[in-house]
């Protein structure tokens, strides 16, 4: 079976694109639909570029989730992405795809995670703590945010003269380096 994969991003959608880029000529992986809950992200324009069909829905229907469940149904989807996606993940929409939806998150979980902790704030917040060490962390998603079960970490330095933005530029590269390859792993584990 060939797993049919969603991706949901709530902004700029680079790591959208960067997965499906790394995807695109591989057979055994497919990316039908990208779901955002933000008409203008950027990640809307990625989709044009790279002709994937993308969709907006509200926060409402994120949070009620049985309209999300029918949609990626139709699409006979198994496994979803979050991206750089921001509201939190719906029983129902959990409850259909047990251990099949996929987090990253900018920086070394159990630090730096939870409400309110993304993008920015979580750089911002790495240089307030003197961290030494930040980096990516990939993982199951649950009923909390970024609580799910770890599957993969990388690390980068923070030096004294990092600031939030050029952590957020080694945080991506992690992401784009190691995302695409950790979902091809843990997908095709699943499969097998
Ligand atoms: C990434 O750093 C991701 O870890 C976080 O949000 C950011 C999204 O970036 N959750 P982009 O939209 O993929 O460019």
């Amino acid at each position: 079976m060939t797993p049919k994969i969603a991706l949901f991003a709530s902004g700029s959608g680079s790591n959208v694109e960067n997965i499906i880029r790394y995807f695109s000529g591989n057979k055994n992986f497919e990316f039908p639909l990208i779901l955002s809950n933000k008409p203008d992200a950027f990640v809307h324009e990625r989709a044009k570029m790279l002709g994937v069909p993308s969709f907006t829905f509200s926060r409402d229907d994120f949070a009620e989730g049985h309209k999300i469940v029918s949609f990626l149904k139709e699409y006979d989807i198994n496994f979803i992405i979050l991206a750089g996606f921001l509201l939190k993940i719906s029983a129902p929409i959990l409850e259909t795809f047990p251990n099949k939806i996929i987090n990253i998150h900018p920086a070394l979980l159990p630090k730096f995670g939870g409400r309110g902790m993304y993008g920015h704030h979580v750089h911002q917040a790495v240089v307030e703590a003197g961290e030494t060490q930040s980096g990516i962390t990939i993982h199951y998603v649950n009923e909390q945010y970024d609580d799910g079960n770890v599957i993969f970490q990388a690390v980068c330095e923070v030096l004294p003269e990092d600031t939030p933005e050029t952590i957020a530029e080694k945080v991506h590269a992690l992401e784009y380096l190691h995302f695409p390859k950790v979902i091809e792993s843990v997908v095709g584990n699943q499969l097998k």
